[in-house]
C-alpha cells in the first residue's frame, strides 16, 4: 500500500478560483501591501510568488522593497503610514527581517485589522483564547485544511508538531488544540523525538532539516503534512523521507506542491477577509 498523496496544488487552486470569483464582483480590488528588506533568496521567491498569485485572482499588490540597510524607524514609519490607508486591506512585513531589526517591535506595530499574516499578539492572543481571530496565519491555516481533506473527525487525535516556530508550530499547536487535538510540539531540546512520533496519528515536520523523519520515525497509517523546503543535491526536499515512508503512511504531502501553495492561497484569503472586515 502506497500513501495517497494529498495535493496541495489542486485544493490551493480550488480556493484561489472562489476568491477571484468573489474579487470579480467588487467595485475595487483587495489591495496586500507587502514589505520586503534586503535580498535574502527565499524571501525574494516567496514575494514574487505573493504578488503573481495575487495578480491572477484580480488582487492588487504594492510592494515595498527596501535596501538591507534600512532603519527599523523608517519600517515602523511605513507601517503606520499603510495602517492609515483606506486604499489599503493587508499589510505584511516578509520575515526573516536583517539582524539589526526586532522583529516583534515590526509586527506590534501592523494594525490588527490588516494583519492578514495574524502575526500580531492581538490575532496570536484571540487564537489562544480559543476566542476569533481576526485573521489566523497562512501556513497553519493551509496545513489544517490538508489534514481536513484526509481527516474526517480531529477530536482526540494524537499530534505532534517538529519545530516550534512563532509562524508555524506555535499557532498550528493552538489551532489543533481548538479542534480537541491531544497536540506534542517538539524543539531542539526534545529527547527521542522518535518515540513521540511513532505514537502520533498526525506528524507536522516543520524543522527545516532535510529528510529527517524515516519510516521508523511513523505509526502505520498516518497522516504526514511536510512543512520543510530544503535544497539537497540539486534538489528541493522536504523534512521527511518522502520515499521511506511513502508504504508506511496513510497520507502524505509531498514538497514542493504540498503546504507551500496553501500557505499563498490562505494569505490571499485572509486578504479577501480584510477587505469585508473593514468594507462593511
Ligand atoms: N517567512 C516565511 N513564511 C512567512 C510568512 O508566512 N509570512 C511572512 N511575512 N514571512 C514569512
Amino acid at each position: 500500500m502506497s500513501a495517497k498523496i494529498i495535493d496541495g496544488r489542486q485544493i490551493a487552486a480550488k480556493i484561489r478560483a472562489t476568491l477571484k470569483e468573489k474579487i470579480s464582483v467588487l467595485p475595487l480590488k483587495p489591495h496586500l501591501a507587502i514589505i520586503l528588506v534586503g535580498n535574502d533568496d527565499a524571501s525574494v521567491i516567496y514575494v514574487r510568488n505573493k504578488q503573481k498569485f495575487a495578480q491572477e485572482i484580480g488582487m492588487r499588490t504594492t510592494l515595498y522593497h527596501l535596501p538591507e540597510t534600512t532603519d527599523s524607524a523608517a519600517v515602523l514609519q511605513l507601517i503606520e503610514k499603510l495602517n492609515n490607508d483606506k486604499d489599503v486591506n493587508g499589510i505584511i512585513v516578509q520575515l526573516p527581517l536583517p539582524d539589526h531589526f526586532n522583529v516583534h517591535e515590526v509586527i506590534h506595530q501592523i494594525s490588527p485589522l490588516k494583519d492578514v499574516d495574524g502575526f500580531h499578539p492581538y490575532n496570536t492572543g484571540m487564537l489562544q483564547n480559543n476566542e476569533d481571530p481576526y485573521f489566523i496565519a497562512a501556513t497553519p491555516l493551509g496545513i489544517m485544511k490538508l489534514i481536513q481533506n484526509v481527516e474526517t473527525e480531529l477530536s482526540g487525535k494524537n499530534v505532534v508538531i517538529i519545530g516550534a516556530s512563532l509562524i508555524v508550530g506555535r499557532p498550528l499547536a493552538t489551532l489543533l488544540l481548538n479542534h480537541e487535538c491531544t497536540v506534542t510540539v517538539t524543539h531542539i531540546h526534545t529527547r527521542n523525538i522518535k518515540e513521540l512520533t511513532r505514537k502520533a496519528d498526525i506528524v507536522v515536520a516543520a524543522c527545516g532539516v532535510a529528510n529527517m523523519v524515516k519510516n521508523d520515525w511513523i505509526k502505520k497509517g498516518a497522516t504526514l503534512i511536510d512543512v520543510g523546503i530544503n535544497r539537497l543535491e540539486g534538489k528541493i526536499c522536504g523534512d521527511i523521507d518522502f520515499a521511506d515512508v511513502c508504504g508506511t503512511a496513510g497520507a502524505i504531502t509531498p514538497v514542493p506542491g504540498g503546504v507551500g501553495p496553501m500557505t499563498i492561497a490562505m494569505l490571499l484569503q485572509n486578504t479577501v477577509d480584510a477587505y469585508f472586515l473593514q468594507n462593511k
